[in-house]
C-alpha cells in the first residue's frame, strides 16, 4: 500500500461513546478491527462518525456485535492471508448468530472484490475505500441480501465526514487520498485511486476542532502527503497554516515522497519548531536500476542529496525508512548497493519488506518475480540486522540526553510505568510520577534498546 508507516495493528478494535439512537438502528452495536497503515486507523474513525451519526453504539468485542468490519489492507500477500484467517475465526459468530454482519472494507475489499465473498462466503457486507459515506444504507442493504460497494469515486472528497477520535494525545488529519505515482510494486493506486486533496481551509478547520477536543499533536496523512494542492495552497502552505493554529504544539505528517520534497517545504519545516523534526522517507533500494524498475522517479544521488538538505537545514533530524528486499530483477550487486546506502544514511528506524507480487500491479504484469524466497529471506534478514546495530548505536547515543516527550498512556509492561514519544517520534518508557496524559514532560534518558528509550522524569 502507500508509504504510509506500516504499523501492525493486530486487529486493533475502536468504537463509539453510547449516545441516544436517532434511527432505526438504535441500540445496534458495532465493532471495527483495523490492519495496515495510519490512513486505514483514521478511516476506522472516519467510519465510526458515520455510523455513530446514524445511531450505532460501540461493541467492546466481536462476541457483542451486530456489525462486525474488518477494515483491511492489501499492501503485501501475507496481510491478505492474515485477514481471510481473521475472518474465518469470527465466522464462529456468525454460526452462533447468523444474523450477525459481517463486512469487509478498506483495500482488500477492493482489491479482491471479485473473489472474496466467494473465498469467504460468511462476509455479507464489502466496502471499499471511497464508499465509507454510504456505510449505513450498505449496511442495512445486508441485512437482506450481501452488499458490495467498491466503486472509486473521483468526487469523493470525504466532506463532513468528521472521524470519531479515539487515541487521546494525536489526531490524524487525511488531508489527501489516492496516489498517482504507480510505484510498478504497489497496489494502492489501484485500490485507493486517483489523487485527491482536501481544501486546506477544511484542513484548518479539522485541526481547530481537534485543538478544541485537547489534541495537542496532529498527523498529517497522504499517501503521498507532500504532493498535496488544492489548486491554491500546497503542502508548504498547509503547514505553515496548521502550525499556526492555537493550541497545536506538534504536526507531523506521513508519507513523503522523495519526489515532492521541494525546498519550500525544507524551508518551513527549518522555520517552525513545532513541525517535529523526523521525516519518514520511503528510499525502497539503494541502486539507480532497481529505483527506475520501481518506477520511483529519483536516483540514489538525488535522494541522497535530499538527505544532506534536510539534514543542514534541521540538524538532529530524525529519519525512518521503507525498503523492498528482492524486486524483480534485483541482483546481488543491487542488494549491496541498499545495504551500502543505510550505512550512509544511518536511519534511525526502517520498515523492511520482502517483495510480494501483487496482482494488478506493472510489476505483476511485466516483471517476473525472479528472486527466490529464500533469497529475499537472505536479504531481508541481512538489511535487517544492519539496521538493527544502527538503530542500537543511535538510540545509545541518546543516554543522558534530556528530551521533551509527550506522554500517551500506559507502557505495556512495567507496573506504574508511561509512554511516550520525543520530538523525533522515539518511543520512551519511565515511571509516571504522577504525569498525565497528553502532558508533555522532560525525561532524561538513562537506558536504551533498539526500539525504546527508558528514562526518568526530570520536570
Ligand atoms: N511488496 C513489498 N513491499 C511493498 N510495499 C508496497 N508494496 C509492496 C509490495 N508489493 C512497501 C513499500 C511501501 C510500504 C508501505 O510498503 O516499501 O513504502
Ligand atoms: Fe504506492 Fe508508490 Fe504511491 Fe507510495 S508513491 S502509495 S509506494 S504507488
Amino acid at each position: 500500500m502507500s508509504e504510509l508507516l506500516s504499523i501492525e495493528l493486530n486487529g486493533k478494535s475502536t468504537g463509539v461513546e453510547p449516545e441516544l439512537p436517532v434511527s432505526s438502528v438504535m441500540g445496534r452495536r458495532v465493532y471495527i478491527e483495523t490492519y495496515g497503515c495510519q490512513m486505514n486507523v483514521s478511516d476506522t474513525e472516519l467510519m465510526m462518525g458515520v455510523l455513530k451519526r446514524a445511531g450505532y453504539q460501540n461493541a467492546s468485542s466481536p462476541d457483542l456485535a451486530d456489525v462486525i468490519v474488518l477494515n483491511t489492507c492489501a499492501i503485501r500477500d501475507h496481510a491478505e492471508e492474515r485477514i481471510i484467517g481473521r475472518l474465518s475465526q469470527l465466522s464462529e459468530i456468525k454460526q452462533k448468530r447468523p444474523d450477525v454482519i459481517m463486512g469487509v472494507s478498506g483495500c482488500m475489499a477492493k482489491h479482491v472484490s471479485d473473489t472474496l465473498m466467494a473465498q469467504a462466503p460468511y462476509v455479507d457486507l464489502v466496502v471499499g475505500p471511497d464508499s465509507y459515506r454510504r456505510l449505513p444504507e450498505l449496511i442495512a442493504e445486508a441485512s437482506d441480501d450481501s452488499a458490495m460497494d467498491v466503486r472509486l469515486d473521483r468526487d469523493e472528497g470525504y466532506l463532513g465526514l468528521d472521524p470519531l477520535r479515539q487515541d487521546g494525545t494525536n489526531a490524524w488529519i487525511t488531508i489527501m487520498r489516492g496516489c498517482d505515482k504507480f510505484c510498478t510494486f504497489c497496489i494502492v493506486p489501484y485500490v485507493r485511486g486517483r489523487e485527491r486533496s482536501v481544501s486546506a481551509l477544511e484542513i484548518v478547520r479539522q485541526a481547530q476542532v481537534a485543538a478544541q477536543e485537547g489534541f495537542q499533536e496532529v498527523t498529517l496523512l497522504g499517501q503521498t502527503v507532500n504532493s498535496y494542492t488544492d489548486g491554491t495552497y500546497d503542502f508548504a502552505d498547509l503547514l505553515s497554516m496548521i502550525v499556526d493554529v492555537d493550541g497545536i504544539r506538534r504536526v507531523r505528517f506521513t508519507s513523503p515522497h522523495p519526489s515532492d520534497f521541494s525546498d519550500a517545504l525544507i524551508d518551513v519545516m527549518a522555520a517552525n519548531d513545532e513541525i517535529c523534526r523526523f521525516v519518514h522517507l520511503p528510499v525502497q533500494s539503494g541502486s539507480d536500476l532497481v529505483l527506475a524498475a520501481m518506477k520511483r522517479t529519483y536516483t540514489v544521488d538525488e535522494y541522497m542529496a535530499l538527505v544532506e538538505k534536510l539534514r543542514n537545514a534541521m540538524p538532529g533530524l530524525c529519519l525512518s525508512t521503507d525498503v523492498i528486499a528482492g524486486f524483480p530483477g534485483e541482483t546481488e550487486a543491487d542488494f549491496e548497493a541498499t545495504l551500502a546506502l543505510m550505512r550512509e544514511v544511518r536511519y534511525d528506524s526502517a520498515f523492511m519488506f520482502k517483495y510480494s507480487e501483487r496482482k494488478g500491479t506493472v510489476a505483476f504484469r511485466e516483471l517476473p518475480d525472479t528472486v527466490s524466497e529464500e533469497e529475499k529471506s537472505r536479504r531481508l534478514e541481512a538489511i535487517i540486522l544492519l539496521q538493527n546495530t544502527v538503530s542500537g548505536e543511535i538510540n545509545q547515543a541518546y543516554i543522558g540526553r534530556v528530551e521533551s516527550v509527550l506522554v500517551h498512556g500506559d507502557a505495556r509492561k512495567g507496573e506504574g510505568k508511561a509512554i511516550g514519544r520525543t520530538d523525533g517520534f522515539k518511543t520512551v518508557v519511565f515511571p509516571r510520577d504522577g504525569a498525565a496524559n497528553n502532558t508533555f514532560v522532560d525525561v532524561e534518558i538513562t537506558e536504551t534498546t533498539l526500539r525504546t528509550l527508558t528514562g526518568r522524569i526530570v520536570r
